[in-house]
């Protein structure tokens, strides 16, 4: 499903590459920066031991899946950008890491994805997703049993993004939106970290 508030988000994001603007590639304090919403708390609540299978929604070009490529058997990255998706690939094809890789294009929670996972983890993506019930009942159903879910929430979006003449719609994503997005799914709360430019939710099946 490819509505038009997708498309918006999609050319955004596609142009933000075109234009060089790549995180995996970013200088080290810029990479800092972006660790204000996950950094190395985020992926130790990944919990990751080198046997899990893992889907990453809204992977962009790749920036946190490099630091995983040795923790884990197998990892899928999603993302509705499919210059991000091309970009990502050539970048984690320089990671070195036991992890098979591959990537889908597509809008999550529409894109039919035929697998399950152990753990699926989302950075800086969940404001950008509208229907936030469809995207827990879709996370729920794509688990493998004992399964998790790790979610970085912004804290400091609340409008739609405007980048020039590109207005990217934005759809506030607070723990309590997505503890009611989970009602009606097997997903419990597990643990929350609060930073100060996100919200680190990890929930379980
Ligand atoms: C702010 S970027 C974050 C990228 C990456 N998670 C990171 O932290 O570096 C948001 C990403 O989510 C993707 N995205 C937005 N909505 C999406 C959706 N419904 N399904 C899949 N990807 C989506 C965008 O294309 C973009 O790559």
């Amino acid at each position: 499903m490819m509505n038009e508030m997708i498309r918006k988000i999609a050319f955004h994001y596609d142009n933000l590459v075109l234009e060089d603007n790549d995180p995996f590639r970013d200088p080290p304090e810029m990479k800092a920066y972006m660790d204000e919403w996950d950094g190395p708390e985020f992926i130790a609540m990944l919990g990751l031991t080198g046997r899990e299978k893992v889907l990453e929604i809204g992977c962009g070009t790749g920036r946190l899946a490099g630091s995983i490529m040795n923790s884990c058997k197998e990892y899928v990255g999603l993302d509705v950008s499919s210059v991000s998706i091309e970009r990502a690939k050539v970048n984690l094809a320089g990671v070195p890491g036991k992890a098979a890789r591959s990537f889908l294009c597509g809008a999550f929670p529409y894109y039919p994805v035929k697998r399950k996972f152990d753990v699926i983890f989302s950075a800086l993506t969940f404001l950008h997703i509208e229907d936030k019930a469809a995207a827990m009942a879709c996370i729920a159903s794509l688990l493998l049993p004992g399964g998790r879910v790790i979610l970085s929430l912004d804290k400091t979006r609340e409008e739609d993004i405007v980048y020039g003449d590109r207005i990217v719609p934005v759809f506030r994503d607070t723990p309590v939106r997505i503890m009611k997005a989970c009602a009606g799914t097997p997903l419990k709360f597990a643990k929350r970290i609060e930073k100060e430019k996100a919200t680190l939710m990890m929930l379980t099946l």
